[in-house]
């Protein structure tokens, strides 16, 4: 994304904002929110706010992005100059927030990587009879036991995102990506089908589709507003930068519309195939913990035949994803830096960047040993953090989008860009896309939060 005319081509476009909405958010965060929330009910909450709130939001950050032409920040100082009122906050806030999460998303694919270190390990250490059992034993404790190791393998993994981002080979590896790709997605569904074929597969169906809402409570619906925003890269920003990169004529709902579509599919197929095995082993223990993908994936690999190999190409393409989703998360970060600086220097935005995320990332990469007392609600520290950036900041932040959004632009503004001549009934969808926005959006999330606050005032005065 070297100029602002990058997105010439529609699948470009799809491409990137697929690869950020799609990646260890759905395969890996997904799972455990929906254990944790109690499955079902939780679930339907959650399609319904992609396609409502987060499908509305999506547009919004695009549109802002296409109409000015320029990066979040700038934006956001314009309006605060015309309008009087600290706007460039909401900027700051968006981009530190992406700059935490890059962080924490680190520690995470430096977990992947573990992953793919041991099965290569068992491949080359073992013998073929032993290889099944050696798979089914593969697991997290040396790495929860080792804070520095998890920081040398998040490094690893940022390292190697700077070295993308700065040799500027980030096309390239876009194209490269999308080649993988599909043998990611056909291996996923080979997962998937194994998965329910397991005897355990109706009790978890369900648990993951019947819905029994006496299972929600106060935070349930700001834990599902959090995730959307999450999965489809929210309130941070990034689809500002995109939509700034993109040319006039898209048809922006409908895109909006698919990437959605995508992802929540995506998500989907990831509980699918994780419950069944979290059924069989009857560790329901462990259902709402940010290990299960870890903890449940090697038990079905040990099952299949050629999970060895299957376990070593899902874990690459894992990583992949992840390796995508971080870079356009640096891109985007280097690019607001380079226009707030007014430089073009992309040496110089990259390794403030890197090097930033990688003294924010101790505190993940220690969150199992050193930090391990540092527990709150019997929270895990990077529990907490994924939960206080997630469920509180960024529904707030997008608050503050939403806000700075129609003060940014005027009605026919947004109609110019909303309705477009192929797209033929966006027109008709125009109003209520706006009454979405207007109204559904920040009432949501206002009352999320709200609720949130009581729950943790009822905490502590219990
Ligand atoms: N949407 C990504 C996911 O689901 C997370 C992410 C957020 C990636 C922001 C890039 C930017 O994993």
């Amino acid at each position: 994304m070297s100029s602002r005319t990058a997105f010439n081509s529609r699948i470009s476009f799809y491409l990137v904002a697929i690869g950020s909405a799609c990646g260890l958010g759905n395969i890996w965060r997904f799972p455990y929110v929906v254990g944790e929330n109690g499955g079902g009910a939780f679930l339907l909450l959650y399609v319904f706010i992609s396609f409502t709130l987060g499908i509305s939001l999506l547009v919004a950050e695009l549109i802002l992005g296409q109409t000015h032409g320029s990066s979040f920040l700038k934006i956001m100082k314009d309006i605060s100059l015309q309008q009087k009122k600290p706007f460039h906050w909401v900027a700051r806030l968006s981009l530190t927030m992406s700059l935490v999460i890059l962080a924490y998303y680190s520690v995470i694919a430096g977990w992947v990587i573990h992953y793919i270190t041991r099965f290569i390990t068992v491949l080359l250490e073992s013998q073929s009879a032993d290889q099944v059992r050696r798979v089914g034993e593969i697991n997290l404790s040396a790495l929860f036991s080792n804070g520095w190791l998890q920081f040398a393998l998040a490094s690893v993994h940022l390292v190697i995102c700077y070295f993308i981002v700065l040799r500027n080979i980030t096309e390239r590896f876009e194209t490269f990506f999308t080649k993988i790709l599909p043998i990611f997605v056909v291996l996923v569904l080979l997962l998937l089908i194994r998965s329910l074929s397991l005897e355990s597969s109706p009790d978890a169906l369900r648990f993951l589709f019947y819905p029994d809402f006496s299972k929600l409570n106060l935070t349930s619906l700001g834990r599902a507003i959090g995730h959307v925003l999450y999965t489809l890269s929210l309130g941070m920003g990034i689809m500002v930068t995109f939509g700034s990169y993109f040319k006039k004529e898209e048809n922006l709902p409908s895109l909006g519309f698919r990437v959605t579509i995508i992802d929540t599919v995506v998500s989907l197929v990831a509980v699918l195939i994780v419950f069944p095995i979290l059924f069989l082993n009857q560790s329901s223990q462990l259902i709402s913990e940010p290990g299960i993908l870890f903890d449940s994936l090697p038990s079905l690999f040990s099952k299949i035949k050629y999970g060895l190999f299957f376990g070593l190409v899902f874990f690459i393409s894992l990583w992949l994803v992840a390796l995508n989703a971080s870079i356009v998360l640096i891109e985007t970060l280097m690019s607001n830096i380079n226009e707030k600086l007014k430089i073009n220097n992309r040496h110089v935005s990259g390794t403030l960047v890197a090097l930033a995320a990688l003294a924010l990332a101790l505190f993940p990469a220690f969150s199992s040993t050193t930090l391990q007392q540092v527990k709150i609600f019997n929270r895990s520290f990077i529990e907490n953090l994924d939960s206080i950036l997630i469920n509180y900041f960024l529904p707030f932040s997008a608050l503050l989008f939403i806000v700075g959004f129609f003060k940014a632009e005027t009605k026919s503004e947004m109609r110019a860009q909303f309705v477009s001549q192929r797209g033929k009934n966006s027109q008709a969808m125009f109003t209520h896309w706006v009454s979405l926005l207007y109204w559904f959006a920040p009432g949501l999330i206002i009352l999320a939060l709200v609720m949130q606050f009581i729950n943790l005032i009822r905490y502590f005065f219990n």
